[in-house]
């Protein structure tokens, strides 16, 4: 048998601005997932925040791009999406592009990463979510993790990490893929996943048929599909972890840095991206900063463990802290770049509008 993991995950609201998600929202959408659990339709999930997202994480045996269990993690979000706007929160449905479903949700609005493998007699996994940030944003980690052995050191040790992994990397604006193999073609990956707002990681895979699939990431970019700035694509990634696969702690490291993303405030700027737990996922300071959280698994045919808050521990306060110096530093170039994005990441926010209006008063240079 095989099991799916499947994440699907929308802004359909939040409290007090772009804050955290309502818990009396979340509630609505845990309803109609919770009735396809009874149902048997899927074999278990878990519904959290990162920031003003909603996260769904539902495990199955209908393989990736289901028609069923979309529909169902969309209907479940519309459903919140209703109690949303009759209560007033912000920004409701506003990941909900297209009210219509239609075969699956890719291209109406929530972002999906979701994998299909045959279980190992365990098999952890981590799912990262993160908020104010773009899909981009997990190239570094995943790169660290799965490519370079400062970070992982089964890369080194470990005979069945030791051949490498394979990356699917997209080109986001042009809809094209392209696989690169490491450890061959690490400088070529590189030069391209270096380009974060260009190129994103969108699955990793073992060069071991048997072991299948690593990790997968979301890569929705909602101004593809609305052709003007919504939200963030605030990304979420699964890794599975263990056995062949980096271990928890090698996967987690890849966080330690609280490295520079795009988003923030207005989607407009960069900032580190600060790992934090559930207690802490809600975005205060000048919207942000941009933070990801941490969700670590146990599964049994598809039965899930109750999972560990990863981020939770005192080992990530000194990341924290330098998040919030860099946080802090870079807060203090107000509008100037490099915290502000450069002209062609501001496109399609609300920048050009107020450009538009200087145009005519241009006059060519002497
Ligand atoms: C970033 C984000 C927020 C908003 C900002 C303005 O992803 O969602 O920083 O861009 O709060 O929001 P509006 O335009 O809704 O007032
Ligand atoms: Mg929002
Ligand atoms: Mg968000």
């Amino acid at each position: 048998m095989k099991t799916t993991i499947t994440l699907i995950k929308a802004d359909i609201g939040s409290i007090g601005g772009h804050v955290r998600t309502c818990d009396v929202t979340t509630d609505v959408v845990c309803q109609r997932i919770d009735k396809a659990h009874q149902s048997g339709l899927i074999i278990d999930y878990k519904i959290w925040n990162a920031g003003d997202d909603t996260e769904i994480l539902m495990t199955h045996t209908r393989g990736v791009d289901d028609e069923e269990i979309h529909k169902l993690a969309f209907d479940a979000l519309m459903d919140g999406t209703k109690n949303a706007k009759e209560r007033g929160l912000y920004g409701a449905g506003q990941d909900i592009l297209k009210e219509a479903f239609s075969g699956n949700v890719r291209g109406m609005g929530p972002g999906v990463a979701e994998m299909e493998f045959k279980e190992r007699p365990a098999d952890p996994f981590v799912v990262f979510a993160a908020d104010k940030t773009a899909p981009g944003a997990f190239n570094y980690p995943i790169f660290r993790v799965f490519a370079d052995p400062f970070n992982t050191a089964g890369l080194i040790i470990d005979p069945k990490l030791h051949d490498g992994f394979l990356f699917e990397v997209y080109d986001i604006k042009n809809d094209k893929m392209v696989t690169m193999d490491t450890p061959s073609e690490v400088y070529d990956l590189l030069a391209l996943i270096g380009a974060t707002e260009d190129y994103v990681i969108k699955r990793v895979h073992s060069k071991d048929k048997s072991r299948g699939i690593a990790a997968a990431i979301s890569t929705e970019k909602l101004y593809a599909v609305a052709g003007k700035y919504i939200g963030k694509d605030d990304p979420a990634a699964i890794v599975r972890a263990q056995s062949g696969f980096p271990a928890t702690g090698e996967i987690l490291e890849g966080f330690a840095l609280g490295h520079l993303v795009t988003g923030w405030m207005r989607g407009s700027h960069n900032g580190p991206l600060m790992p934090v737990p559930l207690h802490y996922s809600q975005c205060t300071r000048f919207d942000g900063p941009p933070r990801v959280t941490g969700l670590a698994f146990s599964m049994k045919d598809g039965k899930l463990t109750e999972p560990i808050d990863v981020f939770d521990d005192p080992a990530w306060d000194l990341t924290r802290d330098q998040c919030m110096y860099v946080a802090d530093y870079l807060r203090r170039h107000g509008p100037f770049e490099p915290h502000r994005l450069p002209p062609s990441s501001m496109e399609y926010t609300t920048l050009p509008n107020v450009l538009n209006k200087l145009k005519a008063r241009f006059k060519p240079v002497k």
